[in-house]
This record gives structure tokens, sequence and C-alpha cells, in this order.
């Protein structure tokens, strides 16, 4: 039975039996950030086991696309190695939602088992949960399995969780046995559970989802019981041909083929190279699923990991003799093979191609550097404390990468060495910090109290706490102050008792956390240390900031749901006049795109959602899918800005009250800054209506120019940039003439020397192209001649010569050229029967051409 089969017998299966075929959702968590990649199938369905989300099915059936290469189960290390460990995999499941439980799972796995893929009974063993009496009677009951034949473990082996929280529950697997061929040598008597090395293999892992458990570990029932199962694709698909490895499935082995193929290599020569292969294989496999769903190499995150995975397999590679490129074959490769399941991989094959080929060009720079330094070390047996963390820290070589490579050349590294050197580095790090951080704030500030910011108002009573050179300090504020891409706000500072303005606030910073400072310039009777004032901000500027601000969030959110999940804050810039957010992103966004972009965040608008705010823990937030950026630094309590079904973010600034107070928002620009990652401009409000009237203002005021209707204006532009061209070439023919006909007049003024026809002029009102094209036409007329030609125009004198063939071994039309080009200030030259030059002196004209007949005289 091939891979395919097996994996449509599965859904078919299941679909004969109420369960609806869902789709496998992405390698990249949707709004998960507690989830580096899919690693289950169950992930796409955590909030219907939860009770949070409603389907209309209550079973499914699906063959889930999962990572495991990083976080709680991370088999990175051990691929290429084993038989039966990779990063990418197919994972088939069946699920109930509070439909069935234990009973119709256990019959429903045991009949398709045993009967469609009919897989002998006698080779088969079962698991449960030391405490679950249940399903022990019920593999007896409807499956007629032996007592014998069924295992009680523990919570490690048969207690399924998917992360540290979440859904979980008791479980329940089959294994099969592959016989002693398949055990370890010497091992081959040793019987299940106790594992033969190899010999008897876990197929189906059957979750009796129960509980949900939250972070201080308390186990809370579900609504109702639940099952998720998990049957490795690999695996069953190696059982029923009849292979000891998964690698030697059809689904992986034609890959290593394709792989040795490139390599020039035979698979099962050599073991090194064989384990090389494999890595490929399942690396190749990883890549292109990963890259298809959105995720990029990087240095951080899930392109790190990407990035991680992709250079083991190019290091590797190397290790067998690989040279050029050839990963962004492999994973085109991949798409093909598994097009049937996947037909989209076939959409993406090119910008994959690209990304994988971009990389292994940056591997080859970088980490051939790093490789050779790696190796010259190794010949001394170890890597050195000190020169792992030079890999690390100057080539970007994580330790774990070198203990990979350390393992492959069979050495070892100094791991506490490195830990040491890494300490270091911290400590000078942190002096160097610290110095920089007490050189940045003004002691002053330090010695100041924290600042309360107040939200609510625009305006409000304030006490002066500090007057310092053109800064103020209050004890409360409404000003904000510049953080989180958000400018500091304006405004003025006002008596109280008289309504005199006393400061104007050009600007509000934070020169540490809590604090805020108020640039002013002083006006009036001035402010001294313990006045109040009333502290307003300029709430036109800071309205227009927070329809921005908002907008922000709304094109983050457009972002993701049209370009993908892998679009990701890196920057922003927040102020009164417009918005510029950046982001990574691989390729310019397209006008369909940005049409959409802006259509989405419109819509938001329109609908008028409103925008709330929660303070929350930071890790709450970031369990209900809160987006956060990468690399900020958040304090435990935060704060989340939410717009209900489209837009959740951390976030510490300020925002309108409803999606409805934007007005509208327009993209004014989008580009690249640097490579990945891309910049949009976008203005909202008032900034956004005053761009519609210039540019409607533009159009009517171009419309009256050109006197043509708006609606009929670029077709008349059009018209009239045609009948423009056609002008042009009738001008142009017109001149040709007019040069024709001057030929004619210059005949009389060509002089006979020595049989040939010499001729040195200046013509006014030609271009050069007009004057090589006359230059020309009296060379073919006359047959043997020597023509010089010469306009001026302002100050410039523009120079041609030309010599018929049968003279150029007595006159250079090159050094003719020359010659008369030094006389008016200038330079040419050029071919023995065509030369141009130019100068700058016309006056000198009139000498020099006179002075071409005697030399051409000389030189005949
Ligand atoms: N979610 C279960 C697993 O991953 C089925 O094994």
């Amino acid at each position: 039975m091939t891979g395919s089969q097996t994996r449509q017998k599965f859904l078919d299966y299941f679909a004969a039996r109420g369960h609806r075929a869902v789709r496998s959702s992405s390698l990249v968590p949707a709004d998960d950030p507690t989830l580096l990649f899919t690693n289950a199938g169950m992930n796409q369905f955590k909030d219907v086991f939860l009770g949070l989300e409603k389907r209309d099915y209550s079973r499914a059936v699906t063959s889930q696309k999962c990572v495991r290469a990083g976080g709680k189960h991370n088999d990175l290390d051990n691929v290429g190695y084993t038989r039966r460990h990779h990063t990418f995999f197919e994972m088939l499941g069946n699920f109930s939602f509070g439909d069935y439980f234990k009973r119709e799972a256990i019959a429903f796995a045991w009949e398709l088992v045993t009967k469609d893929y009919g897989l002998p009974k006698d080779k088969l063993y079962f698991t449960v949960f030391r405490e679950d009496d249940d399903a022990e009677e019920l593999w007896q009951s409807v499956a007629g399995v032996p007592r014998n034949r069924i295992f009680r473990l523990d919570e490690k082996d048969n207690f399924w969780q998917m992360g540290e929280t979440g859904p979980c529950g008791p479980c329940s697997e089959i294994h099969y046995d592959l016989g002693t061929e398949a055990a370890e040598p010497g091992r081959e008597h040793e019987q299940f559970p106790d594992d033969g090395g190899g010999r008897f293999v876990e197929i189906w892992n059957l979750v009796f989802m129960q509980f949900d458990r939250d972070s201080a570990g308390r186990l809370t029932p579900l609504p109702r019981p639940s099952i998720d199962t998990g049957l490795g694709l690999e695996r069953v698909a190696a059982v029923l041909q009849g292979v000891l490895s998964n690698y030697d499935t059809d689904l992986i082995r034609p890959i290593i083929v394709q792989a040795a193929e490139l390599f020039a290599k035979t698979y099962g020569e050599d073991q090194r190279t064989d384990i090389v292969l494999r890595i490929n294989a399942d690396h190749a496999r990883a890549a292109a699923f990963l890259i298809h769903d959105g995720v990029l190499p990087s240095n951080e995150g899930r392109g790190y990991v990407l990035r991680k995975i992709m250079r083991r397999a190019l290091r590797n590679a190397r290790m067998i003799g690989a040279t050029e490129p050839y990963l962004f074959r492999l994973t085109g490769f991949v798409a093909e093979l598994m097009r049937d399941a996947y037909p989209e991989m076939m959409e993406s094959v090119q910008r994959v191609a690209r990304v994988v080929k971009d990389e292994e060009h940056r591997y080859a720079t970088t980490f051939q550097i790093a490789e050779k330094f790696f190796h010259d070390e190794a010949r001394s047996g170890s890597i050195s404390g000190a020169a792992s963390f030079k890999l690390y820290d100057t080539y970007g070589l994580a330790l774990e990468e070198q203990e990979d490579m350390a393992r492959e050349l069979g050495i070892t590294i100094d791991s506490e060495g490195f830990a040491q050197e890494m300490e270091k580095q911290r400590s000078r790090a942190r002096a160097s910090w610290k110095g920089a951080e007490k050189a940045q704030v003004n002691p002053v500030y330090q010695a100041l109290p924290r600042t309360e910011f107040i939200r609510e108002t625009l305006e409000a009573p304030a006490k002066v706490i500090a007057v310092l050179n053109g800064e103020i300090v209050l004890d409360r504020t409404p000003f904000y102050a510049e953080a989180g891409g958000q400018v500091g706000d304006t405004g003025v500072l006002v008596s109280p008792s008289t309504g005199d303005t006393l400061a104007i606030v050009e600007s509000t910073y934070s020169p540490a956390p809590g604090k805020s400072v108020h640039k002013v310039t002083l006006v009036g009777p001035g402010i001294r240390e313990g006045d109040t004032v009333l502290a307003r901000v300029d709430a036109h500027s800071r309205r227009a900031t927070m329809r921005n601000h908002t907008g922000t969030h709304l094109l983050h959110a457009a972002l993701r749901a049209v370009l993908g999940p892998h679009v990701k804050q890196a920057g922003s810039v927040v102020e009164p006049a417009r918005l510029r957010f950046d982001f990574t992103h691989y390729t310019a966004m397209d006008a369909d795109e940005l049409a959409e972009v802006e259509r989405l965040m419109n819509e938001q608008i329109l609908v008028n959602r409103e925008v709330h705010t929660d303070i929350m823990d930071l890790d709450q937030a970031l369990s209900t899918g809160a987006m956060a950026l990468f690399g900020e630094k958040y304090g435990e309590r935060v704060r989340v800005v939410s717009i209900d079904g489209f837009s959740k973010e951390l976030c510490g600034g300020t925002h309108v009250a409803r999606t409805g107070d934007i007005g509208i928002c327009k993209i004014i620009y989008e580009g690249s800054i640097s490579a990945g990652v891309r910049r949009i401009e976008a203005i909202t409000g008032e900034g956004a209506l005053r761009r519609f009237q210039e540019a409607q203002a533009q159009l009517s005021r171009v419309a009256g120019i050109v006197r043509a209707s708006e609606a009929e204006l670029a077709e008349h532009v059009e018209k009239l940039l045609l009948r423009e061209k056609s002008l042009e070439h009738e001008l142009q023919q017109l001149k040709n003439k007019m040069a024709q006909a001057q030929a004619g007049e210059l005949e009389s003024q060509a002089r006979d020397l020595k049989g040939v026809k010499v001729l040195a002029a200046r013509v006014d009102g030609f271009d050069r192209q007009q004057l090589r094209t006359l230059v020309d036409s009296l060379r073919n007329k006359w047959k043997t001649a020597v023509v010089v030609l010469a306009t001026t125009e302002d100050s410039n004198v523009a120079i041609v010569s030309g010599v018929t063939k049968d003279l150029t071994s007595k006159v250079h039309a090159g050094r003719l050229v020359g010659a008369v080009a030094q006389a008016v200030g200038g330079k040419g030259g050029g071919r023995p029967d065509m030369a141009e030059a130019g100068g700058k002196d016309p006056s000198a004209l009139a000498g020099a051409l006179a002075g071409v007949y005697s030399s051409v005289e000389e030189m005949l």
C-alpha cells in the first residue's frame, strides 16, 4: 500500500463514519504564541476541546502536517541517525468533540488497523494508563485483545498533554512488533514493553481528552470528554510496506534517491553518506513545508529553527562533497512528490526555491569561514571553550550546532568553558549597559519620583516637581511620553487662575521607566517648583495620533490576514501626520494585495468596533493570542488593546474609543527597507481627507488644462501622448529633409583637392544625430571625400567628421576631428572613417575649420 493510499484510507474510513474531513492547518499555529510549530493533529482544535469554540461538526478527521524541532517535542538531533525520527511528519487523526468516547475510539482503531490496513492481530500490543481500568476492559471486550497483550504504564508514557498547559488526558497506544530482525543486535530476546531497541514501534496514540491543565498544574475537567488520536503516517506506511525504516517508504525514499543523484552518490554504500542523505531528505521536507507556510530563515523564533534545520542539511551535504546549491532542487522535488495530498505546494515552488537558494548562498559565505575555523581547531581533538565561544559570538554558530558538528567528527566541545566565556561576556555586557544607562539618565531625574500618567483626559491640574533647563517635571500628567513608536505629546501648561499660557510643551519623553519629562519653551511670568499648573495636551494633534495608532493595529492585522501569519512588526512610527509600519515580508506587495489590505482596514472602520483595553498578566495575554513584539521587554502586567474579532496586541499607546473614530485609512507608500522587511506608510482622518481633496484638486486642474472631463481624462492624455509622438516623428522627418536640402548648398562649398572632395563647414540648427546623417550622406554621394561639419548651440560646439574608406589610410577622421576640437577647447576622437568631438569656444571654430583644408591637403 503506498503512502498516499494509506493516508487516503484513513480519511475515507472516518469520513464514512460521520467525521468531517478537515484540511491540515498551517505549520505556523494560528494565534498561538505558546507553540513554535504545529506538532499534533489536535492543535487546530485546542479551543474546541476547551469548549471556547463551537464547530458545526462534532467528529473530524485530518492528515496534519507537523514539525517537531524545538520546544517540548524536539527530535532534530536524532534525525538521520535513527529509523523513525523526523522534523517534518504527517499525523493522521480522528477527533470527537464531546461526541463518542473510549469505546468507539477503540472500536474504530481496532477495525481500521486489523481489517482495512490488515495488520496481523498477533503482532499488536496495547498500552493503557496505569489507572485506566475502562480502557483495559474495552480492548478486551470490544476488540477481543487478550489480557496479556495489554500493559499498564505511567504518566510518562500514557498521559498525553499538548504542552505545559492546555487539554490533556490518559491515553492508550497501539504498538506493532516488527520482529527480531528489527531489534538491536544482542537484544532480540527482549519483550514488549521493554523495547528491544527498535523492534516494537508505536503506531497509534488514542488520547482520552478529559482535562484542561492550568499553569499551576491543576486539572479542570473539560466540558465534555473527547477523543484525540494520532497515527504516524510514515510509521504505519513502513509497517504496511514491509520495511524497517520510515526512510525506506515511498514517502521519503524517493527524496533520498534524488539527493543521492544530486550529490553523485549511491544510497546504501557508506554509512556516513547514508546519514547525510537521510538528513537531507528529512530537512528538505521540513524546509519545503515551513517556507510554504510562510516561515523565513532568520535569527530568531521560528525563522531561527528553520535556519538551523537548513544549515544542518547544508553542512552535512558539504561534508560529503556538495559544493553547489542543491537544496532548492530538493525542496522542489518534495513539492512534486507530495502534490497529490498537498496540491497547493506547487503554487509556491518558485518562491520556496528562491528562499532556499538565498539561504544556501548566505550559508556558503559566512559558514565556510566558521567551518574552516572549527576544523582547524578540531585538529587538536577537541574544541576549547574560547574557540567554541568565538564560533558562537563571531560566526553565529549555536552551541548545539557545534555539538552536532563535533559529534559528526567524533570530537568533544568544552561546553563548560563555553558557559564560562558566555558568563564573562554577560557580565561585561551588564557592566557596560549599566554604564550606558548611567551616562544617559540625568542623575537629577533618577532622584525624582515616578510620574503618574493620566490616560483618561487631555487636561489636568498638576504640581510642578522640577524645573530644569528648559524641561519640566510634573507629579502627574496627561502628556504621553514617547514610547512604542508613538511620539510624545505637545501642548501647553497654563495658569489655573488666569488661564495664561506659562509654557509651550514641544515634546514629552521618558528619561527612565515611569518618568516623564516635558521639553518646554517658557513664556510669561515663568514657572516655579511647587506651582500648580493646568497641563493641556494639544487635543487636535493627539487625536490624530490616536487615529494613526489604532490604524497601525488595523494595518498589522490586515497584513497578516492578506499576506499570512509570517508578517511581523519590525518597527513603527505613529505621529499626528501619518503612521509608518515596518514588517517582515519577502516580496513587494502588488496592487491587489494593497487594495485588499486597505479594504479590510476600512471595513473595520465602517463597522465601528469598540477598541477596548484590558490589563492582565503577560502569560494570560500571550495565551489568549495577543500579538507581542519579539525582542520587546514586557512587565508582569501588560495592557492588551483589542478590536474584537480582528486584532489583539500588547500595547501601551493611546487609542481611539471606536474604530469609526479613525474616519478612513489610506495607504500612501509601500516599499522595501532591507532584505525581507517592507515598509508601509498610511494616513487617517483629516490627513486622509486632505489627501483626497488635494488629489481631487490636481485631477480637476489637469482636466481643465487638457480640456477633458475627469471621466475621460486618462483616455484623453493617452491620445495627447500619441499625438505628441507622431508630431515628433513628423518634425524629425522635416529636419532630415532640411538637411538633405542643405547638403545641396554645401556641395558648392566643397573643394577639390588632388581629386578628393574636401568640405569643412559650419551648419547651424542641427543636432548631433542630424550632423552624423548629413556627413554620412555627403560621403556616400561623393564616393571619395573628407567631410568635417560643426554646429554650435549656446556655447557648445559639436563636430563630426567622416572619411571615405579608400582614404582612411591617409586621413584619419579621429585625428582630424581631434585637431578641430583642440582649437575650440575640447576633445574627442573615434574611428578612422567616422569620429565626433565637442568643444566650448565657438569663436575659434571658423579658423579651425579653415585650417582643415590645408592639413588634409598635406595628408593626401
Ligand atoms: N495528540 C496526540 C499525539 O500527538 C494524539 O500523540
